[in-house]
């Protein structure tokens, strides 16, 4: 029998008590153990618990931290401090650690994996990438004998929730946000998931884990969906694209490019069939070439899926079996001014005869080859110009926005978006 310390009732931490009271007689049957859940830490001392936790609560970290018969802690509280505190104090105390908890692991995670070593306990966290979708076990583990050269990802749900309703139901940003808010899905202040920063730090993990190479959120560069509007939606789906937010890892022979931008991709690419909450990562290894992972990656019993999978794993993984920092290597981190990509540009413009060749021309001093160009709807003299350029660097498309933006009152670009033309 394992005593296990849950800090956090939340979303997850209440799925990860429910499937354990529900699923423990064949976890015994299963892995051989039971489980026990001796504490639950809250902070809210008003809000209404469920009767059959009551006498688990307690709001002091003490209980759970420094109790001798607790085997394991699952920290699903959330946020860095003072998770990462706890993290830190339950490994120090000898217990194994699950965690959820993508701004701990993304920013901490070298750290904690040593400290796990050294106190000879396991630190698992499975639920902070992709939610219900095993993907860090299967890299770390089942694809070992692989190199990995690319990874490519939706890793967020929400963000994946607002852009599909736009694009299927033909609403703007701030309406589609609304719905993802009433469906319980976009938290209260949803600043990370659409601002890119949560997929940031779930493809740092994933981009450390698969390149061997220790990769913080902070060298990610990172857009979020905040500037997409519906007309973006729209001229994509006319050209034959979606637009998905994409977080991407590449390793190159000089160094490692790693992003989290929307991106318009061809209907037929695989991460465009992925609709609403769901994610999906694809990697590709130098032996099994590409494989892709798909399923739910946020919510309540898909995370207490990977969580309660993670504490089985850790109470059953001894000193010889444990997965330590595989982070071996070190390689830099590319600036984004040298990534190659093809953009679509989305330009406002005086319908008057030259205005377009200025345009052109600013492209064609940039070294910006283009694939294609319309003129869009004019209304009131003002026409909307849609470019979709060739592969370029990221530098030449940064200079291209701020000469067409100093053209003053001829033209003034609304958007700038990534292409990716291959499926
Ligand atoms: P919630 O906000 O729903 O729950 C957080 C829980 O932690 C609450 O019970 C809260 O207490 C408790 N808590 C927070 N701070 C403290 C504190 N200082 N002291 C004591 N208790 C505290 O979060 P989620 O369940 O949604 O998320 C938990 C973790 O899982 C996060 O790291 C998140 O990123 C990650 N995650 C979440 C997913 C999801 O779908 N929700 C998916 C994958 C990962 P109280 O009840 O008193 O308010
Ligand atoms: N806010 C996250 C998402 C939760 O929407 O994907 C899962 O990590």
């Amino acid at each position: 029998l394992y005593n296990i310390g849950i800090l956090g009732f939340g979303t997850v931490g209440s799925g990860v008590v429910e499937l354990i009271l529900k699923n423990n007689g064949n976890i015994e049957k299963k892995g051989g153990l039971t489980l026990n859940i001796k504490k639950i830490l809250v902070k809210d001392k008003v809000k209404k618990r469920p009767e059959y936790i009551k006498e688990l609560i307690t709001y002091k970290p003490e209980d759970i931290i420094y109790d001798p018969e607790i085997d394991l802690v699952v920290e699903v509280m959330g946020g860095e401090e003072p998770a990462l505190t706890y993290i830190r104090q339950a490994l120090k105390n000898k217990k194994h650690v699950v965690t959820a908890n993508k701004e701990v692991i993304s920013k901490h995670g070298r750290e904690l994996l040593e400290l796990a070593l050294q106190n000879k306990v396991n630190l698992l966290f499975e639920a902070s990438v992709a939610g219900g979708i095993p993907i860090i076990i299967p890299l770390k583990e089942s694809l070992i004998a692989n190199e990995f050269g690319n990874i490519m990802a939706i890793l967020n749900g929400t963000t994946n929730f607002i852009l599909t309703q736009m694009e299927e139901n033909k609403v703007e940003f701030s309406q589609a946000l609304e719905m993802a808010k009433k469906q319980g899905y976009a938290e209260s202040d949803p600043s990370a998931d659409i601002l890119g920063l949560d997929a940031a730090r779930k493809i740092a993990i994933l981009a450390s884990i698969a390149f061997n190479v220790r990769i913080t959120p902070d060298k990610v560069y990172t857009e979020g969906i905040n500037g997409i509007s519906y007309t973006d939606i729209n001229y994509a789906q006319e050209l034959g694209f979606t637009i998905r937010l994409i977080a991407e890892a590449q390793r190159t022979k000089d160094g490692i490019f790693v992003l989290v931008a929307p991106v318009l991709l061809r209907k037929e690419h695989p991460l465009s069939a992925v609709k609403d909450v769901y994610n999906a990562v694809i990697v590709e290894g130098d032996a099994v070439g590409r494989l892709m992972f798909y399923g739910k990656g946020a919510g309540k019993m898909p995370t207490a899926s990977a969580v309660v999978s993670d504490i089985i794993k850790a109470l059953k993984t001894d000193e010889k079996n444990r997965l330590n920092c595989t982070c071996f290597r070190d390689e830099r981190v590319l600036p984004i001014e040298l990534f190659r990509s093809a953009y679509y540009f989305r330009i406002k413009a005086m319908d008057k005869p030259g205005v377009l060749s200025k345009i052109s021309g600013i492209f064609g001093k940039n070294d910006i080859n283009l694939y294609m160009v319309i003129q869009k709807n004019s209304i009131n003299n003002i026409a909307e110009i849609v470019v979709i350029t060739y592969e370029t660097t990221f530098k030449n498309i940064q200079k291209a926005v701020d000469e067409i933006n100093s053209l003053d009152d001829i033209a003034e670009v609304s958007n700038v978006i990534r292409v990716k033309e291959e499926v």
